[in-house]
């Protein structure tokens, strides 16, 4: 019977075959991709599942009660997951994000953000480590995350009209218990702490302006993001894609802003700050970003790379193939130094740019969704 269910995810996952590596590893000299860029940011899945069903993610009709989630024992485990991270903390990745689907749905996941929390890059620094969370349990677990080594965390909130929200999320969950957990979050001394909003034009664009009003001041930094077409199941359609650019019109008629730079080479979003009456940007009322996957792709330095919930290693987030490691980790045991030239490997062989190459491509040929990876499956 579990045979059955591994064959179907194995299907439904194809991966390339690992590349071998390039003996022995050339400890200082860290991988660049084919386009030259550094890896910096893993994200990492902890479970495929969620009790959300956002229709631009996991929409009900597709992950219904017949869904073939990973049996238990295709997951990592908390060591293999610390072990792959701490192989790529020393191949030069500084961030570390734990995602999912819905990642605080992972048991004991305190547990594996210690071992994180631990973690140093070669010169001795911790890691960035972040979580993003859909909020709904965030007011229960933020002081025992905050108390494991969580520092900062980003939840996605897609308005603040319970009735748009609750059928966004189409599970009918409320928006209070949403703020709850960001209020906890704050309560609990993480930060900065950053709300995801996804804008789909005619379904939540008037909830940009009470978004911003609402945030404005608290210190919590409200980021838009354009509704991608990720994945193979969210009937993405252009039409219902607001450009930031938009967003950033739509705003500016209330309140002045101020283009920021970038906080980190590679950062997906695009940061304004909100303006004093003389005209300068001030802390106090804050920052938003706009992130623009669609109408101005960040591919050129794109640093990111994803381990999916079973071990797969995914170098787009519009992939539809990864690398999978796991053999690496269980049957094969292979070494330290074994794994950590594999990564170097298949990062310096990477010249993936999907977002980019839609742009470059007439709109009917822009994306090609057949058998592009689910971001549950390998976090967003
Ligand atoms: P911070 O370090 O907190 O600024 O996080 P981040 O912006 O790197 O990560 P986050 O997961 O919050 O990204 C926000 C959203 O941007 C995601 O939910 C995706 O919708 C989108 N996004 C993130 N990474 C990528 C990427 O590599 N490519 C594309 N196309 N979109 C991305
Ligand atoms: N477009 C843009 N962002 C998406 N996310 C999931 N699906 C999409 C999509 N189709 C992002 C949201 C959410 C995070 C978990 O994943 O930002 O907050
Ligand atoms: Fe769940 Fe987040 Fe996907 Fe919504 S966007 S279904 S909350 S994983
Ligand atoms: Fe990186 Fe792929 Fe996103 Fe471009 S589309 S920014 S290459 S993950």
């Amino acid at each position: 019977m579990s045979e059955r269910v591994i064959a179907l995810v194995d299907q439904r996952h194809p991966s390339w075959a690992l590349p071998t590596p390039s003996t022995p590893l050339q400890l200082a000299q860290l991988p660049l991709d084919q386009l030259q860029r550094p890896l910096r940011d893993l994200r990492i899945s902890v479970t495929d599942r969620c009790n959300f069903r956002c229709s631009y993610c996991m929409p009900k009709e597709v992950f219904d009660k017949d869904y073939a989630y990973l049996p238990h024992s295709a997951l990592l485990s908390f060591e293999e997951i610390t072990r792959t991270a701490s192989l790529f903390a020393q191949r030069g990745v500084q961030k570390i994000r734990l995602t999912g689907g819905e990642p605080l749905l992972r048991k004991n996941l305190e547990i594996l953000i210690a071992q994180l929390a631990a973690l140093r890059t070669p010169e001795g620094l911790p890691l960035d480590l972040t979580l993003t969370t859909n909020g709904s349990l965030l007011a229960r677990k933020a002081q025992s995350l905050k108390e494991a080594g969580l520092q900062r965390v980003t939840v996605s909130l897609d308005g603040l009209d319970d009735a748009v929200f609750r059928r966004m999320n189409d599970v009918d969950f409320p928006v209070s218990d949403v703020l709850a957990g960001i209020e906890a979050a704050q309560a609990a001394g993480m930060g900065p702490i950053k709300v995801n909003m996804v804008v789909k034009r005619g379904t939540n664009d008037h909830e940009i302006i009470p978004m911003a009003r609402h945030f404005r001041g608290t210190g919590v930094v409200l980021r838009f993001i354009e509704y991608m077409d990720v994945g193979a199941t969210n009937g993405w359609r252009m039409d219902e894609v607001l450009p930031s650019a938009q967003v950033i019109e739509r705003l500016q008629a209330q309140w002045p802003l101020l283009a920021l730079q970038a906080a980190a080479p590679g950062e997906t979003a695009e940061r304004w700050g909100y303006a004093n009456a003389q005209g300068q940007h001030d802390p106090a009322l804050g920052e938003i970003g706009v992130i623009s996957s669609v109408t101005q792709a960040f591919c050129g330095d794109c640093n990111r790379a994803r381990l999916s919930t079973e071990g797969r290693l995914y170098l787009c987030l519009f992939a539809s193939q990864g690398y999978d490691l796991r053999p690496l980790l269980r049957e094969q045991a292979a070494s330290d130094a074994h794994i950590a030239a594999t990564l170097d490997a298949i990062w310096r062989g990477r010249s993936d740019r999907y977002s980019q190459r839609r742009s470059e491509l007439p709109p009917e040929q822009g994306s090609s969704p057949a058998r592009r990876v689910e971001m549950s499956y390998i976090g967003g």
